[in-house]
């Protein structure tokens, strides 16, 4: 017999996606973004989010179904992001998830978005090794995982004890004087400069600290010490070397990034690291981790930009992986959670 038909569901930020997959193998993957009504406000106003999610679900759920050729009542089983995220968002997308699960009479699966960043590798590269470590970078998270099984045993060995990857990179962009978001200016301009130029620090990543926060990640010091310096340029009315602070601040996440994976990985006798998350995009990032998994003989997976992203494939992905482990499926009255734990694979 052949595998379930999953659809995915996500709603956790400012996009809305959904996304077929059975198996393995993504049949559609349907993305709509609100990000241009947040452009203006210079970052994701919530309440913005969640009504543009009410808006975009029924056409975006509509188009996957079309693309597919497939008609709802093929569904096998109804997946949706649970958490962590914004609530209203989360609470949009769960309400639909149910309502559809509930008229068709299939099992619900309250997954995960954050290991669904990396469950949806699995769509693209093939099935994981038996065991691997995992890091999902983006605007809104920093973390690092050891993963067995992706339905059963992943356990969370750190994450950012302040800013995101992709939020330090925003925050700097806005002091370089650039549009939002700022991630992908920052890393564009940073290819220009010299990353060795300006001797930024690396967060918990001496001394006391090191040991201590072996595998947890910081960002605000460095934050601050890039407006330090941009402050100090402007105060002796010199021109902000712009191109060499994003380079030099590029290198001091990703140099720390990479690093404490890396070591994750060796501590953890694992010999794949599979990266997601929207900053994955960055450029340095895909550089130092080549570079430094192949010195370490680690296998880097990395799915294509549009799978590291928000999107419903990843959480399709997790539900099937999810039905795959034969776990009992969610209860229809699961409530969302803005702070799930990673430890948490599917919502009881
Ligand atoms: O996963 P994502 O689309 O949304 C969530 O945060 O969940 O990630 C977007 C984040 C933003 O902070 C954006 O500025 C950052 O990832 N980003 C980048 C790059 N592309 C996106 N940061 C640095 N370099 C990039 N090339
Ligand atoms: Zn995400």
């Amino acid at each position: 017999m052949s595998e379930p038909l999953v659809l995915g569901i996500e709603s956790t930020c400012d996009e809305t996606g959904v996304a077929l997959v059975r198996g393995r193998e993504l049949l559609v993957d349907v993305t709509a973004s609100s990000m241009d009504e947040h452009a203006r406000f210079g970052g994701i106003v919530p309440e913005v989010a969640s009504r543009a999610h009410l808006e975009a679900f029924g056409p975006t759920l509509d188009a996957a179904l079309d693309r597919a050729g497939v008609a709802l009542g093929d569904v096998d089983a109804v997946a949706v992001a649970a958490g962590p995220g914004l609530v209203g968002s989360l609470t949009v997308g769960a309400a639909a998830a149910k309502a559809l699960a509930l008229a068709l009479d299939r099992p619900l699966y309250g997954v995960n978005h954050v290991v669904g960043h990396v469950a949806v590798d699995e769509l693209v590269h093939g099935p994981f090794p038996d065991r691997f470590v995992g890091l999902v970078v983006s605007g809104g998270h920093s973390s690092l995982l050891r993963v067995g099984d992706i339905a059963t045993d992943v356990t969370e060995l750190g994450q950012t004890l302040d800013d995101a990857a992709g939020e330090a990179f925003d925050k700097v962009g806005r002091l370089l004087g650039l549009p939002y978001p700022g991630g992908p200016h920052v890393d564009r301009l940073a290819q220009q400069g010299d990353p060795g130029a300006i001797p930024f620090p690396r967060g918990l990543s001496s001394g006391r600290d090191k040991d201590r926060y072996a595998y947890d990640f910081s960002f605000s010091g460095l934050k601050t010490a890039v407006a330090r310096y941009v402050e100090s340029c402007q105060d002796r009315g010199l021109d902000v070397p712009a191109a060499d602070v994003a380079a030099s601040f590029s290198e001091a996440v990703n140099d720390v990034l990479t690093r404490k994976a890396l070591a994750a990985c060796t501590a953890n006798d694992c010999e794949t690291l599979v990266i997601g998350g929207g900053f994955s995009a960055n450029s340095r990032l895909r550089e130092l981790a080549a570079q430094r998994a192949a010195e370490h003989g680690i296998t880097v997976r990395i799915p294509p930009i549009r799978y590291c992203t928000d999107n419903g494939a990843m959480i399709a992905a997790l539900g099937s992986a999810v039905a795959r482990a034969a776990l009992p499926p969610s209860t229809l009255d699961i409530t969302v959670d803005s702070g799930m734990p990673l430890t948490q694979v599917l919502a009881a």
